[in-house]
């Protein structure tokens, strides 16, 4: 295939905008896969999803080309995969709902695209649907992104409309990718994923030069050397060919053993004939972090095997060895974000068969301690680390700092009041707001844009914003660096000691509020002991919130009449199994359930 027959391209689009159906009825007219019947089809991308590999070839049968489809994620926490995905392709296609219109992430990916120089082609979806609107979505397009109406496709991926359009307008609009065939060999690396047998399987996209099978190549990043040993093009499944050409993307294998030697934006070339790496990604930054615990801490090297295992196919999971006076021996983890978080918490519990305890999320915090030998800055993300604010005499922190975002909300405009309400009492700035219709439209949309802590929109921002738009807006944002601000450390004490697992990072204004609820949270789920016990939340020395748990009577027998021997045996047993599953917190007794309890409700 030369250069001039081959299209790489990506869907982009907000989330259930349609791209997986349209990827399959892409894959249906070219033949790639086979039609199914009405209601049965498999979507192939969601499957390719699961499995993490993002490149996969359309051949589109009449004309000779070469269509390479490569998937983004759809996700806000996976942004940068999105912009990497995007490095492969010269053109994208930017599928919108026509019923419900530009949405928060349109946004988003829209702007990764444009910032990458490719192609744009503008695809309304869902036009079948009574509620669509193709007119005034068109237009919207046209006031956010500068689109002309006329460039607007309309399809419905599910009935079958338009899609013919949509693969001449990717052979017509987009242009070929360029490459030499002489020049020395580069290759542009933007996925992997491992296999158990064969190890790293990589995706490349090949800038210059020919990829043969026995090729020795190596890496501009690592340095590392290794023999291609596999190589071809997903179609959609790995198919085997002879070889790579300039504007083609396929997989290889190359006995890379580790995951970590495969970098997401390393250039390859061949053993020899070094050339100018293409520019890198910045690494993924976990930006949301969380301690996890076995429910019973017995369990904990299970626990780490499983974590293992599930690192080596996301990478992005940032890992390490942490332990807890309350919880014992556990993990660290770091995510690109609470969705990450979810994903992985979800098949952590598959994967290691039962659930796991997980800490209350906390954000990166920048500290800035100064002493006799000037500052330093530490990065703070385990509250146990967090230094004691409140002591502006003694204290040798100078600053804190959180990490702030650029959030984007798309809601129909009688939302908008509940919104700002919304975004004011999760400390937002700068607020600002535009109509994305024109002037007159019956419920226009409203673009709200400011600027939030990272820290208000991992608990339950969104859901929150789900439920008070009764499910209308939708939300974006992107990392807008690091602000100072007033924040404090929370601790709480049962009977006087502190509980480590259950310290939090809180802005000043909202200590009480948080101290009061979570406190009472606490009486709630703990077990009463056999003396009366304090439940308090302090910040530096002073106590913010605290309720009283009364003492229970002392014998679980007491309470049952007659004088059945095993009866009161088999009590007393249960007790005694329940006692050995308990953590003593000073002088309580705290069963693990109760961490898990605690720290599962919202
Ligand atoms: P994510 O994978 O979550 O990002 O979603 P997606 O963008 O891949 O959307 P998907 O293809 O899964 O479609 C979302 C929903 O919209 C599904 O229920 C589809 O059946 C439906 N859908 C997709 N295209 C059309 C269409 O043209 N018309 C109608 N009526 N429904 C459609």
């Amino acid at each position: 295939y030369p250069c001039d027959v081959i299209r790489n391209f990506s869907i982009i689009a907000h989330i259930d905008h349609g791209k997986s159906t349209l990827a399959d009825r892409l894959l249906e007219l070219t033949g790639t896969i086979e039609k199914k019947e009405k209601g049965m089809n498999k979507q192939v991308l969601d499957k390719l999803k699961v499995e993490r590999e993002r490149g996969i070839t359309v051949k589109a049968q009449t004309a000779r080309y070469l269509l390479n489809l490569i998937d983004t994620p759809g996700h806000v926490d996976f942004a940068w995969e999105v912009s990497r995905s995007l490095a492969a392709c010269q053109g994208a296609l930017l599928l919108v709902d026509a019923s419900q219109g530009v949405q928060a992430q349109s946004l988003s990916v829209f702007h990764a695209a444009k910032e990458r120089g490719l192609t744009i082609i503008p695809v309304l979806n869902k036009i079948d649907l009574p509620a669509a609107q193709p007119e005034r979505v068109a237009a919207q397009m046209q006031g956010t992104f500068g689109i002309d109406p006329k460039d607007v496709l309309q399809i419905s991926a599910k009935s079958g409309i338009g899609i013919e359009s949509v693969l001449q307008a990717i052979i017509k609009r987009i242009p070929p990718p360029s490459g030499d065939i002489s020049s020395p060999l580069k290759a542009f690396l933007f996925d992997s994923s491992y296999d158990r047998y064969r190890g790293v399987i990589s995706l490349v996209s090949i800038q210059g030069g020919v990829l043969k099978k026995g090729d020795r190549i190596a890496s501009c990043y690592t340095r590392k050397k290794y023999e291609v040993t596999e190589l071809g093009i997903m179609y959609p499944e790995e198919v085997p060919t002879a070889e790579l050409r300039p504007g083609q993307v396929g997989f290889i294998a190359c006995n890379m053993k580790e995951s970590s030697e495969a970098h997401v934006g390393d250039t390859l070339h061949r053993v020899g004939a070094p050339v100018e790496p293409m520019p890198g990604f910045k690494p993924a930054k976990a930006m949301v972090y969380a301690g996890v615990y076995p429910v019973d801490s017995n369990d904990f090297l299970k626990l780490e095997e499983s974590i293992k295992r599930l690192t080596l196919t996301d990478r992005s999971v940032e890992v390490a060895r942490e332990s807890s006076t309350a919880l014992g021996q556990g993990c660290r983890l770091g995510f690109l974000g609470t969705l990450h978080m979810d994903v992985f918490r979800q098949r952590l519990e598959d994967e290691y068969d039962a659930s796991v305890i997980i800490t209350a999320p906390t954000v990166p915090y920048k500290v800035v301690y100064k002493d006799k030998n000037g500052e330093r800055v530490v990065i703070v993300s385990n509250p146990t680390d967090f230094p004691d604010t409140t002591d502006g005499m003694t204290s040798k922190v100078k600053e804190v700092s959180e990490p702030v975002v650029r959030a984007t909300i798309i809601v129909p405009e009688e939302y908008l009041g509940d919104m700002m309400e919304l975004c004011f009492s999760h400390r937002a700035e700068e607020l600002d707001h535009r109509y994305l219709d024109a002037s007159g439209a019956l419920s226009s949309r409203i673009m709200l844009t400011c600027t939030m802590p990272l820290s208000e929109i991992v608990t339950d921002f969104f859901d929150r914003l789900k439920s008070r738009s009764s499910g209308f807006a939708s939300f974006d944002y992107e990392d807008a660096g690091y602000k100072p601000s007033n924040l404090v450390k929370m601790t709480f004490l049962l009977n006087g000691k502190p509980v480590d697992a259950l310290a939090l990072i809180v802005h000043r204004s909202a200590e009480q509020e948080v101290g009061r609820a979570w406190v009472k949270k606490l009486h709630k789920v703990i077990p009463r002991q056999l003396f009366e016990v304090p439940i308090q939340a302090t910040v530096g020395k002073k106590v913010i919130a605290r309720e009283t748990l009364s003492a229970m009577r002392a014998d679980v027998t007491a309470g049952l009449y007659g004088g059945h021997y095993e009866r009161k045996l088999k009590h007393l047993e249960n007790q005694k199994e329940g006692k050995r599953r308990m953590k003593r917190i000073g002088t309580v007794d705290l069963p693990q359930e109760a961490f898990f309890e605690i720290l599962s409700s919202k």
